[in-house]
């Protein structure tokens, strides 16, 4: 009954998932292809290594370990990526969703958590960004999530497969209870390029310093993977209990800019974090914020990682540990 399928589970934010499922009384099964992905995150009795684009296994799994509801991490995630290579996120994101969609309706599973993302707001005309704010991505990766999040929409409304999207903003930091934390190949994320810059000596690059931002360069909202996990077991639970499909930003409310996350790190370690500054990336936006007050509301969730020191000094310590 509590039994839950958790896609991309051997990913960053899925592994983490995994590890929260587990103590809030969950049983996950985790599919993963491994493209992204690291077999070391998931205990291997819970891993299947499956693509979403075999529908006939995900049945198959679905059916014979009686999932009651989906966790959907599995995509390809990065930005600069999905502008160089629409084709790949639309295939992989979007047919690769609809293959999952699809098993989920064969096997009668009605209830899904989706990683949706702030990039489907593109380019917002103000900050922070509630979830009623136009939808208007300015990359194929926002793109590709916000198709996902419309097809979600018909499906509830001809199928009804309930489902909670969750825009994420930038995720960040290790969740050192979990032993986890990120470790993407390549790394595209700013806090552990900084973090690698730091270790290595190898110059970290700000893309841009002439966004209209304060100080040049563009500004996220940081939230806590810990934070983020606990948002997907909430979303799990009001499903459960009947809640209707809808989409919740999980942000701080606070933004930083990317030489504001620098002078942190440096704080944070002790040490200058070597850097230059380049052009700016295709499909990057000036500022992202979120406004969270409807996930605040609707599931009495708080981020507990507030301050962007603390999210570091997590990142940093799993940084040492890995490379120890
Ligand atoms: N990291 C962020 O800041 C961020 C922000 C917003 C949204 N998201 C979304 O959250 C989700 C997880 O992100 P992450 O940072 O943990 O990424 P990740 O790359 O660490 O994890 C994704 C996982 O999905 C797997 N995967 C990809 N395509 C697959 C396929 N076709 N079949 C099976 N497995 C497949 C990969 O092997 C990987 O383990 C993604 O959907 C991403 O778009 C992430």
């Amino acid at each position: 009954m509590r039994k839950v399928l958790v896609t991309g589970g051997a990913g960053y934010i899925g592994a983490v998932t995994v590890h929260h499922l587990l103590q809030a009384g969950y049983e996950p099964v985790v599919v993963d292809n491994l493209s992204r992905g690291h077999r070391h995150n998931v205990d291997a009795r819970r891993l299947h290594v499956l693509d979403l684009a075999e529908t006939g296994a995900l049945v198959e799994l679905m059916q014979s370990e009686s999932i009651s509801a989906v966790v959907h991490f599995a995509a390809f995630a990065a930005v600069a990526e999905s502008v160089e290579n629409p084709g790949l996120y639309f295939s992989n994101n979007v047919a690769g969703s609809i293959s999952l969609l699809r098993a989920m309706e064969q096997a009668g599973v009605r209830h899904l958590v989706f990683s949706s993302t702030a990039a489907v707001y593109g380019t917002p005309d103000s900050v922070p960004i509630p979830e009623d704010a136009p939808l208007a991505p300015v990359n194929p990766y926002g793109e590709s999530k916000l198709m996902v999040e419309k097809i979600l929409g018909w499906l509830d409304r001809c199928r009804g497969l309930r489902s909670i999207s969750l825009r994420y903003f930038n995720a960040c930091g290790a969740d050192l209870e979990a032993g986890l934390g990120e470790e993407h190949e390549p790394e595209t994320h700013l806090i552990p390029l900084l973090l690698r810059a730091v270790r290595t000596g190898q110059p970290a690059t700000v893309y841009g310093n002439d966004y209209p931002t304060s100080d040049g360069t563009c500004i996220r909202d940081y939230i806590h993977v810990t934070d983020l996990a606990q948002a997907h077991v909430l979303a799990l639970q009001a499903l459960r209990r009947g809640a209707s499909s809808a989409a919740y930003n999980v942000g701080t409310g606070k933004g930083h800019s990317v030489l504001e996350v620098l002078r942190a790190v440096e704080s944070v370690t002790g040490q200058s974090v070597p850097h230059q500054i380049g052009p700016r990336r295709p499909g990057d936006p000036p500022s992202l914020v979120a406004d969270p007050a409807r996930l605040k509301a609707a599931f009495s969730w708080t981020p507990r990682y507030t301050k962007i020191h603390d999210i570091i000094a997590t990142a940093w310590e799993f940084e040492r540990k890995r490379n120890a």
